[in-house]
């Protein structure tokens, strides 16, 4: 039995047409691996070998979302969410990643698609989180410009089932992420351990983008954006060193990715020299105009120079930095944290809005919060209703300062596959049980629920 949280006071109100939402992925939730001509996944390869997933577990069965999603739409519906963001697994639709369309795994999305409309929720697919095809890894992955070109006929054949239902769309989520964990230091799928050789990847993902925006567009899309992950970076001190390092941090992860996209150039030139070309050429595929920017947004970052004394990998919220790198993260100190040890700091997201309106002025079109989260434990969780509350006032503070933001996605649905961390992280409003996968509404899902009737009644 769980006990009804003390309710913080009511949220402050949002605008009418804001859009409410929470968002889960495919490789996360769905399993099936082997089902309806699904081909393999960099994951599915990835999560096979022993060691690689904390907990030993992997995802061939996740939450089993692929039977179960009518029981999840019913969730999203009595929830009272305007909008759901799922991703559309590439293997499924494409089983070799190019070449011949699986009809079967697109009447899976077709199914869910409209048992969301139907349900009264507006369903936004993520045509790519993380799952690139095993066929197309085997053969660089996103190291390769082909992948770029395979990735946008992908998205045009799923276009083309779903663009008379689906209006709003995304194209990649988190290509940083990718990059980094993936191809730089190999803790995610693929694995590769390039470090600063893994650029190749940002460059062809955000090519991958702006081919995939294309291809939505001619099929008449008029809504899209992408999802990629934002924080602020604190410099561990005033001195030079730690600054520098700081800057160069937030180049990596923050500019890298929302430059090319938003001022149609990379934030610097030494390192745009480094991209396979034509560079200039494809950033003007690149930087197309969006309909919208999506921010994932979790926790500041505190980083200062590499200490020249460090004896292994500093622990970065589960990720581990090689000592050679020329940066370190440094202990945020003075905030909660969560259960994976990620700070708990709801002012840095009005922070980082307020850093994107300075950087990018008029070039910078809305904002939507894609994703915003946190991983605890148990069924009564008011530590995620505090950290949701915290954010959402963060965020109303950021529109009270005429920022344009349209609307917020809670990271997670339900608990699901975490990656790396395996299933030990739960970020879900909805608890799982790994042994029956019966799904469980937790007190935040309730207090969330509560809080959307309240900004409903205007
Ligand atoms: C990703 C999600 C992930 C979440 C929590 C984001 O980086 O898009 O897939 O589960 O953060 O780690």
């Amino acid at each position: 039995m769980t006990t009804a949280p003390v309710s913080p006071k009511p949220l402050p109100r949002f605008p009418r047409d804001f859009v409410w939402g929470v968002s889960t992925s495919a490789p996360q939730i769905e399993g099936a691996v082997e089902e309806g001509g699904r081909g393999r996944s960099a994951w599915d390869v990835f999560a096979a070998v022993p060691g690689r997933i904390k907990d030993g577990s992997d995802a061939r069965v996740a939450i089993d979302h692929y039977h179960r999603y009518p029981e999840d739409v019913a969730l999203l519906k009595d929830l009272g969410v305007g909008a759901y963001r799922f991703s559309v697994a590439w293997p499924r639709v494409v089983p070799d990643g190019s070449g011949a369309v699986n009809a079967a795994g697109l009447d899976f999305y077709d199914r869910l698609v409209d048992a969301l409309l139907a349900a009264g929720v507006d369903p936004v697919p993520t045509l790519f989180h993380w799952d690139t095809p095993q066929a197309l890894e085997e053969g660089g992955g996103w190291l390769v410009r082909e992948t770029a070109e395979h990735f946008a006929a992908y998205a045009d054949a799923v276009a083309a089932r779903l663009g008379d239902r689906v209006h709003r769309w995304i194209t990649l989520n988190e290509p940083a992420e990718l990059t980094l964990l993936g191809y730089g230091l190999g803790q995610h799928a693929p694995g590769r351990q390039l470090v600063f050789d893994a650029l190749p990847a940002a460059h062809h993902q955000l090519l991958g983008h702006g081919l995939a925006v294309q291809a939505l567009r001619a099929r008449g899309a008029g809504n899209i954006g992408i999802a990629n992950s934002h924080g602020p970076t604190w410099a561990a001190s005033a001195s030079e060193a730690d600054t520098t390092a700081a800057d160069l941090y937030d180049l990596l992860l923050n500019r890298l990715f929302a430059d090319p996209l938003l001022l149609g150039r990379y934030p610097d030139e030494g390192l745009a020299a480094l991209l396979p070309g034509p560079v200039a050429d494809d950033l003007k595929i690149i930087s197309q105009p969006l309909d919208w920017y999506g921010i994932n947004y979790y926790q500041p970052t505190r980083v200062g120079a590499p200490d020249p004394d460090a004896a292994g990998p500093a622990d970065f919220g589960g990720i581990l930095l090689p000592p050679e790198l020329p940066f370190a993260p440094r202990e945020i100190e003075g905030f909660p944290r969560t259960d994976f040890g990620w700070p708990v700091v709801p002012g840095a997201l009005t922070e980082l809005l307020e850093t994107f309106r300075e950087r990018y002025g008029a070039s910078l079109p809305p904002i939507v919060i894609t994703e915003n989260g946190c991983s605890y434990d148990g069924l009564d969780d008011g530590e995620r209703i505090t950290f949701l509350d915290g954010h959402l006032r963060a965020l109303h503070e950021a529109l009270a300062a005429g920022l344009d933001v349209r609307g917020y996605f809670v990271w997670s649905l339900l608990d699901n596959f975490e990656w790396a961390e395996g299933y030990a992280r739960r970020f879900g409003l909805v608890h799982v049980d790994r042994a029956t996968l019966a799904r469980t509404p937790k007190s935040s899902y309730r207090w969330l629920r509560d809080a959307l009737r309240d900004q409903a009644r205007g």
